[in-house]
Protein backbone atom coordinates (compact mmCIF):
# COMPACT_ATOMS: atom_id res chain seq x y z
CA UNK A 1 0.00 0.00 0.00
CA UNK A 2 1.28 3.55 -0.47
CA UNK A 3 0.73 5.51 2.59
CA UNK A 4 2.42 8.30 0.60
CA UNK A 5 -0.18 11.76 0.90
CA UNK A 6 -0.63 14.46 -2.18
CA UNK A 7 -2.84 16.50 -3.21
CA UNK A 8 -4.87 14.27 -4.64
CA UNK A 9 -5.67 11.97 -1.90
CA UNK A 10 -9.20 11.90 -0.01
CA UNK A 11 -9.75 13.98 3.01
CA UNK A 12 -12.36 13.59 5.78
CA UNK A 13 -13.39 17.25 6.22
CA UNK A 14 -15.13 16.93 9.69
CA UNK A 15 -18.14 15.42 8.25
CA UNK A 16 -17.79 16.16 4.99
CA UNK A 17 -15.55 13.79 2.39
CA UNK A 18 -13.54 15.40 0.03
CA UNK A 19 -12.46 13.91 -3.23
CA UNK A 20 -8.94 15.19 -3.22
CA UNK A 21 -7.58 18.06 -1.30
CA UNK A 22 -7.59 20.71 -3.60
CA UNK A 23 -10.00 24.03 -2.68
CA UNK A 24 -10.91 26.35 -4.93
CA UNK A 25 -10.67 29.44 -2.59
CA UNK A 26 -13.50 32.40 -1.97
CA UNK A 27 -13.23 35.26 -4.58
CA UNK A 28 -15.77 37.87 -5.13
CA UNK A 29 -16.72 38.21 -8.56
CA UNK A 30 -20.12 40.28 -8.18
CA UNK A 31 -22.18 38.49 -10.61
CA UNK A 32 -25.19 37.92 -8.50
CA UNK A 33 -28.60 39.10 -9.56
CA UNK A 34 -31.16 41.51 -8.25
CA UNK A 35 -31.89 41.11 -5.19
CA UNK A 36 -28.39 39.74 -4.39
CA UNK A 37 -29.50 36.69 -5.73
CA UNK A 38 -26.95 33.23 -7.04
CA UNK A 39 -28.45 32.99 -10.32
CA UNK A 40 -27.54 30.42 -13.45
CA UNK A 41 -24.26 32.36 -14.50
CA UNK A 42 -22.91 31.61 -10.81
CA UNK A 43 -24.40 27.98 -11.21
CA UNK A 44 -22.52 27.62 -14.44
CA UNK A 45 -19.23 28.96 -12.98
CA UNK A 46 -19.18 26.78 -10.00
CA UNK A 47 -20.40 23.68 -11.48
CA UNK A 48 -17.69 24.21 -14.18
CA UNK A 49 -15.27 23.98 -11.08
CA UNK A 50 -17.08 20.77 -9.26
CA UNK A 51 -13.78 18.57 -10.28
CA UNK A 52 -12.40 20.53 -6.27
CA UNK A 53 -12.32 18.50 -3.25
CA UNK A 54 -14.13 21.34 -2.04
CA UNK A 55 -15.67 24.62 -3.73
CA UNK A 56 -15.77 27.62 -0.89
CA UNK A 57 -18.21 30.27 -2.43
CA UNK A 58 -17.63 33.33 -2.66
CA UNK A 59 -18.64 35.75 0.43
CA UNK A 60 -22.57 35.94 0.47
CA UNK A 61 -23.48 38.82 3.23
CA UNK A 62 -25.71 37.20 6.56
CA UNK A 63 -27.68 40.04 6.26
CA UNK A 64 -28.57 43.52 4.01
CA UNK A 65 -26.74 45.57 6.25
CA UNK A 66 -23.61 43.06 5.87
CA UNK A 67 -22.90 44.08 2.11
CA UNK A 68 -19.84 45.81 1.01
CA UNK A 69 -19.98 45.74 -2.57
CA UNK A 70 -22.21 45.78 -5.79
CA UNK A 71 -23.84 42.32 -6.84
CA UNK A 72 -22.96 40.02 -4.66
CA UNK A 73 -24.69 37.30 -3.08
CA UNK A 74 -26.86 37.16 -0.07
CA UNK A 75 -27.64 34.23 1.94
CA UNK A 76 -30.64 35.84 4.35
CA UNK A 77 -34.02 35.82 1.35
CA UNK A 78 -36.01 33.41 0.84
CA UNK A 79 -35.07 34.01 -2.66
CA UNK A 80 -31.21 34.06 -2.05
CA UNK A 81 -31.67 30.52 -0.59
CA UNK A 82 -33.44 29.13 -3.69
CA UNK A 83 -31.09 30.39 -6.13
CA UNK A 84 -28.05 29.08 -3.85
CA UNK A 85 -30.23 26.14 -4.02
CA UNK A 86 -29.73 25.20 -7.44
CA UNK A 87 -26.20 26.61 -7.80
CA UNK A 88 -25.73 23.67 -5.02
CA UNK A 89 -27.18 20.73 -6.53
CA UNK A 90 -25.77 21.18 -9.39
CA UNK A 91 -21.93 21.49 -8.05
CA UNK A 92 -23.62 18.03 -6.18
CA UNK A 93 -24.76 16.44 -9.62
CA UNK A 94 -21.16 16.86 -11.22
CA UNK A 95 -19.88 15.13 -7.81
CA UNK A 96 -18.39 18.37 -6.18
CA UNK A 97 -18.86 19.57 -2.62
CA UNK A 98 -19.64 23.26 -1.48
CA UNK A 99 -19.15 25.22 1.97
CA UNK A 100 -20.73 28.95 1.51
CA UNK A 101 -18.76 31.71 3.13
CA UNK A 102 -20.39 33.75 5.46
CA UNK A 103 -19.72 37.38 5.09
CA UNK A 104 -20.59 40.77 6.84
CA UNK A 105 -18.01 43.29 5.83
CA UNK A 106 -18.51 46.18 8.68
CA UNK A 107 -16.92 49.36 8.10
CA UNK A 108 -15.89 47.95 4.11
CA UNK A 109 -19.32 49.69 3.15
CA UNK A 110 -20.59 52.56 2.10
CA UNK A 111 -24.33 54.50 2.89
CA UNK A 112 -25.36 54.13 -0.54
CA UNK A 113 -24.81 50.39 -0.25
CA UNK A 114 -26.53 49.84 2.66
CA UNK A 115 -30.76 49.85 3.62
CA UNK A 116 -32.58 53.32 4.03
CA UNK A 117 -28.63 54.88 3.39
CA UNK A 118 -27.09 53.83 7.15
CA UNK A 119 -23.76 54.10 8.03
CA UNK A 120 -21.71 50.97 7.98
CA UNK A 121 -21.02 49.37 11.37
CA UNK A 122 -17.60 48.61 13.34
CA UNK A 123 -16.23 47.59 16.57
CA UNK A 124 -15.35 50.92 16.93
CA UNK A 125 -15.75 54.36 14.94
CA UNK A 126 -12.73 54.64 12.66
CA UNK A 127 -12.85 55.62 9.17
CA UNK A 128 -10.62 53.26 6.99
CA UNK A 129 -8.02 55.36 5.08
CA UNK A 130 -8.82 55.25 1.04
CA UNK A 131 -12.14 54.81 -1.46
CA UNK A 132 -14.64 51.71 -2.04
CA UNK A 133 -16.79 50.72 -4.77
CA UNK A 134 -20.50 51.44 -4.97
CA UNK A 135 -22.57 51.28 -7.65
CA UNK A 136 -22.04 54.90 -7.94
CA UNK A 137 -18.29 54.38 -9.08
CA UNK A 138 -15.45 54.83 -6.41
CA UNK A 139 -16.31 56.72 -3.00
CA UNK A 140 -14.61 57.92 -0.06
CA UNK A 141 -14.95 55.28 3.06
CA UNK A 142 -16.69 57.10 6.06
CA UNK A 143 -16.69 56.57 9.65
CA UNK A 144 -18.84 54.03 10.60
CA UNK A 145 -21.11 53.50 13.99
CA UNK A 146 -19.43 51.57 16.79
CA UNK A 147 -21.72 48.92 17.61
CA UNK A 148 -24.23 48.72 20.72
CA UNK A 149 -23.89 45.89 22.80
CA UNK A 150 -27.78 44.77 21.42
CA UNK A 151 -26.37 45.44 17.98
CA UNK A 152 -23.67 42.86 18.27
CA UNK A 153 -26.09 40.12 19.92
CA UNK A 154 -28.76 40.83 16.92
CA UNK A 155 -25.46 40.29 13.84
CA UNK A 156 -24.75 37.00 16.02
CA UNK A 157 -28.39 36.02 15.25
CA UNK A 158 -27.55 36.80 11.73
CA UNK A 159 -25.21 34.48 11.73
CA UNK A 160 -26.55 31.74 13.05
CA UNK A 161 -29.98 31.95 10.23
CA UNK A 162 -27.62 32.38 7.49
CA UNK A 163 -26.39 29.09 8.80
CA UNK A 164 -29.57 27.60 9.21
CA UNK A 165 -30.21 29.23 5.54
CA UNK A 166 -27.05 27.89 4.20
CA UNK A 167 -27.84 24.49 5.70
CA UNK A 168 -32.03 24.59 4.01
CA UNK A 169 -30.08 25.77 0.94
CA UNK A 170 -28.13 22.27 0.91
CA UNK A 171 -24.39 23.43 1.44
CA UNK A 172 -22.09 20.94 2.61
CA UNK A 173 -21.02 23.36 5.09
CA UNK A 174 -20.52 27.08 5.86
CA UNK A 175 -16.89 29.00 6.31
CA UNK A 176 -17.07 31.91 8.90
CA UNK A 177 -15.11 35.01 6.84
CA UNK A 178 -13.16 36.32 9.89
CA UNK A 179 -9.92 37.43 7.51
CA UNK A 180 -9.15 40.35 5.07
CA UNK A 181 -9.96 43.25 7.41
CA UNK A 182 -14.04 42.40 7.36
CA UNK A 183 -16.26 42.94 10.49
CA UNK A 184 -14.83 39.68 12.74
CA UNK A 185 -11.09 40.76 11.80
CA UNK A 186 -12.25 44.19 12.59
CA UNK A 187 -13.09 42.95 15.85
CA UNK A 188 -10.05 40.88 16.25
CA UNK A 189 -7.07 43.00 15.43
CA UNK A 190 -6.29 46.47 17.52
CA UNK A 191 -5.77 49.11 14.91
CA UNK A 192 -9.74 48.11 14.20
CA UNK A 193 -11.24 47.59 17.75
CA UNK A 194 -10.40 50.62 20.33
CA UNK A 195 -13.37 49.66 22.29
CA UNK A 196 -13.12 49.93 26.14
CA UNK A 197 -16.08 47.00 27.11
CA UNK A 198 -15.87 43.61 26.89
CA UNK A 199 -15.27 43.41 23.45
CA UNK A 200 -12.18 45.24 23.03
CA UNK A 201 -8.49 46.19 25.02
CA UNK A 202 -7.35 42.25 25.94
CA UNK A 203 -6.52 39.62 23.47
CA UNK A 204 -9.47 37.50 25.18
CA UNK A 205 -11.42 40.52 25.10
CA UNK A 206 -11.04 41.24 21.02
CA UNK A 207 -11.25 37.16 20.00
CA UNK A 208 -14.93 37.24 21.91
CA UNK A 209 -16.73 38.22 19.19
CA UNK A 210 -15.37 35.91 16.83
CA UNK A 211 -15.74 33.07 19.35
CA UNK A 212 -19.78 33.90 20.34
CA UNK A 213 -20.09 33.52 16.08
CA UNK A 214 -18.78 30.75 15.77
CA UNK A 215 -20.78 28.99 19.15
CA UNK A 216 -23.92 30.51 17.22
CA UNK A 217 -22.78 28.69 13.86
CA UNK A 218 -21.59 25.27 15.27
CA UNK A 219 -24.81 24.88 17.28
CA UNK A 220 -27.13 25.63 14.66
CA UNK A 221 -25.39 22.75 12.41
CA UNK A 222 -22.39 21.49 13.59
CA UNK A 223 -18.92 21.65 14.33
CA UNK A 224 -17.87 19.42 11.41
CA UNK A 225 -19.87 21.32 8.81
CA UNK A 226 -18.32 24.65 9.74
CA UNK A 227 -14.79 26.22 9.22
CA UNK A 228 -13.07 29.20 10.02
CA UNK A 229 -10.85 31.73 7.74
CA UNK A 230 -8.37 34.22 9.33
CA UNK A 231 -5.53 36.14 7.47
CA UNK A 232 -3.14 37.33 10.32
CA UNK A 233 -0.53 39.22 8.75
CA UNK A 234 -2.88 40.38 6.14
CA UNK A 235 -3.38 44.44 5.18
CA UNK A 236 -5.97 44.64 3.09
CA UNK A 237 -8.79 46.99 3.82
CA UNK A 238 -6.54 49.35 6.59
CA UNK A 239 -6.06 46.50 8.89
CA UNK A 240 -3.31 45.56 11.10
CA UNK A 241 -2.45 44.28 14.85
CA UNK A 242 0.11 45.26 17.08
CA UNK A 243 1.11 41.86 18.16
CA UNK A 244 -0.54 39.34 15.54
CA UNK A 245 1.55 35.98 16.51
CA UNK A 246 -0.47 36.33 20.09
CA UNK A 247 -3.58 37.29 19.06
CA UNK A 248 -3.92 34.71 16.63
CA UNK A 249 -2.20 32.33 18.79
CA UNK A 250 -4.65 32.70 21.08
CA UNK A 251 -7.54 33.02 18.20
CA UNK A 252 -6.33 29.19 16.66
CA UNK A 253 -6.20 27.70 20.15
CA UNK A 254 -9.91 28.77 21.35
CA UNK A 255 -11.05 27.63 18.29
CA UNK A 256 -9.43 24.30 18.86
CA UNK A 257 -11.99 23.65 21.22
CA UNK A 258 -15.15 23.45 19.08
CA UNK A 259 -14.17 20.40 16.91
CA UNK A 260 -14.34 22.64 13.48
CA UNK A 261 -14.47 20.83 9.79
CA UNK A 262 -10.83 22.77 9.36
CA UNK A 263 -9.35 26.40 9.95
CA UNK A 264 -8.40 28.00 7.02
CA UNK A 265 -5.72 30.95 6.59
CA UNK A 266 -4.45 33.68 4.31
CA UNK A 267 -1.00 33.15 4.60
CA UNK A 268 0.85 36.69 4.68
CA UNK A 269 -0.42 39.12 3.16
CA UNK A 270 -3.53 38.81 -0.26
CA UNK A 271 -1.43 38.23 -3.71
CA UNK A 272 2.02 38.34 -1.90
CA UNK A 273 3.19 34.69 -1.84
CA UNK A 274 6.28 33.95 0.34
CA UNK A 275 6.52 36.69 2.79
CA UNK A 276 5.67 35.68 5.88
CA UNK A 277 6.76 37.69 8.82
CA UNK A 278 4.59 34.99 11.26
CA UNK A 279 4.90 31.57 12.39
CA UNK A 280 1.86 29.77 10.92
CA UNK A 281 2.99 26.34 12.19
CA UNK A 282 1.97 28.30 15.69
CA UNK A 283 -1.11 28.76 14.33
CA UNK A 284 -2.20 25.00 12.81
CA UNK A 285 -0.75 23.73 16.16
CA UNK A 286 -2.38 25.50 18.75
CA UNK A 287 -5.71 24.90 16.28
CA UNK A 288 -5.06 21.24 15.87
CA UNK A 289 -7.37 20.71 13.64
CA UNK A 290 -7.38 20.22 9.64
CA UNK A 291 -5.35 23.31 8.38
CA UNK A 292 -6.04 24.60 5.30
CA UNK A 293 -3.07 26.83 3.72
CA UNK A 294 -3.90 29.45 1.12
CA UNK A 295 -1.85 32.48 -0.96
CA UNK A 296 0.33 32.47 -4.03
CA UNK A 297 0.64 27.93 -3.64
CA UNK A 298 1.58 26.59 -6.98
CA UNK A 299 1.08 22.80 -7.53
CA UNK A 300 4.83 21.79 -6.30
CA UNK A 301 4.38 24.09 -3.22
CA UNK A 302 1.14 22.84 -2.37
CA UNK A 303 2.22 19.34 -3.40
CA UNK A 304 5.12 19.62 -1.06
CA UNK A 305 3.52 20.97 1.69
CA UNK A 306 0.85 18.43 1.82
CA UNK A 307 3.62 15.72 1.57
CA UNK A 308 5.51 17.59 4.84
CA UNK A 309 2.49 18.00 6.87
CA UNK A 310 2.47 21.39 6.75
CA UNK A 311 -0.70 21.84 5.21
CA UNK A 312 -4.00 19.05 4.91
CA UNK A 313 -5.57 20.81 1.95
CA UNK A 314 -4.64 24.05 -0.52
CA UNK A 315 -6.57 26.51 -1.48
CA UNK A 316 -6.17 27.96 -4.82
CA UNK A 317 -7.78 30.99 -6.16
CA UNK A 318 -6.23 33.32 -9.07
CA UNK A 319 -6.12 29.49 -10.44
CA UNK A 320 -9.18 27.96 -10.55
CA UNK A 321 -10.61 31.67 -11.70
CA UNK A 322 -8.87 30.86 -15.15
CA UNK A 323 -9.03 26.90 -15.17
CA UNK A 324 -12.31 25.61 -14.37
CA UNK A 325 -10.42 22.28 -14.87
CA UNK A 326 -7.72 23.00 -12.36
CA UNK A 327 -7.39 19.58 -10.88
CA UNK A 328 -7.24 17.47 -14.59
CA UNK A 329 -4.25 19.89 -15.23
CA UNK A 330 -2.74 19.63 -12.09
CA UNK A 331 -3.15 15.97 -12.15
CA UNK A 332 -1.28 15.83 -15.87
CA UNK A 333 1.14 18.65 -15.47
CA UNK A 334 -0.57 20.55 -17.99
CA UNK A 335 -0.05 24.41 -18.49
CA UNK A 336 -2.25 26.89 -17.32
CA UNK A 337 -4.50 29.48 -18.57
CA UNK A 338 -3.50 32.67 -17.91
CA UNK A 339 -6.13 34.77 -15.44
CA UNK A 340 -7.95 38.06 -16.94
CA UNK A 341 -7.93 40.62 -14.10
CA UNK A 342 -10.04 43.46 -15.95
CA UNK A 343 -12.72 40.62 -15.81
CA UNK A 344 -12.57 39.80 -12.32
CA UNK A 345 -15.03 41.86 -10.57
CA UNK A 346 -18.56 42.43 -12.35
CA UNK A 347 -19.89 41.81 -15.85
CA UNK A 348 -20.96 38.82 -17.66
CA UNK A 349 -19.62 35.60 -18.61
CA UNK A 350 -16.87 36.80 -20.27
CA UNK A 351 -13.67 36.23 -18.07
CA UNK A 352 -15.54 34.00 -16.11
CA UNK A 353 -17.52 30.63 -17.83
CA UNK A 354 -15.75 31.28 -20.81
CA UNK A 355 -12.02 30.22 -19.88
CA UNK A 356 -11.02 26.94 -21.88
CA UNK A 357 -11.11 23.45 -20.95
CA UNK A 358 -8.23 20.73 -21.93
CA UNK A 359 -10.79 19.04 -23.18
CA UNK A 360 -14.52 19.61 -24.17
CA UNK A 361 -16.68 19.76 -21.05
CA UNK A 362 -20.20 20.48 -20.86
CA UNK A 363 -22.58 21.54 -17.72
C1 LIG B 1 -12.28 41.73 -2.80
O1 LIG B 1 -13.38 42.16 -3.18
O2 LIG B 1 -11.22 42.04 -3.34
C2 LIG B 1 -12.24 40.83 -1.64
C3 LIG B 1 -13.41 40.42 -1.06
C4 LIG B 1 -13.34 39.57 0.03
C5 LIG B 1 -12.13 39.18 0.51
C6 LIG B 1 -10.97 39.57 -0.07
C7 LIG B 1 -11.03 40.41 -1.17
O3 LIG B 1 -12.07 38.39 1.59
Amino acid sequence: MNSQISLFSSIQLGNVPLKNRIVMAPMTRNRAEKGNVAGELIRKYYTQRAGAGLIITEGSQISSQGVGYPNTPGIYSEAQIAGWRKVVDSIHAAGGRVFIQLWHVGRISHPSLQPNGALPVAPSAIQPAGETVTYQGMQPFVTPHALELNEIQSIIEQYRQAARNAQAAGFDGAEIHAANGYLIDQFLRDKTNHRDDHYGGSIENRTRFLIEVVEAVVTAWAPGNIGVRLSPENTFNDIADSNPQATFNTACEKLGKYGLAYLHILEGVMLQHGKHRLDYRQFSDRFGGLYLANNGYTRQSAQAAICEHRADLVAFGIPFIANPDLVERFKRNAPLNEADRATFYGGDEHGYTDYPFLDKQQV
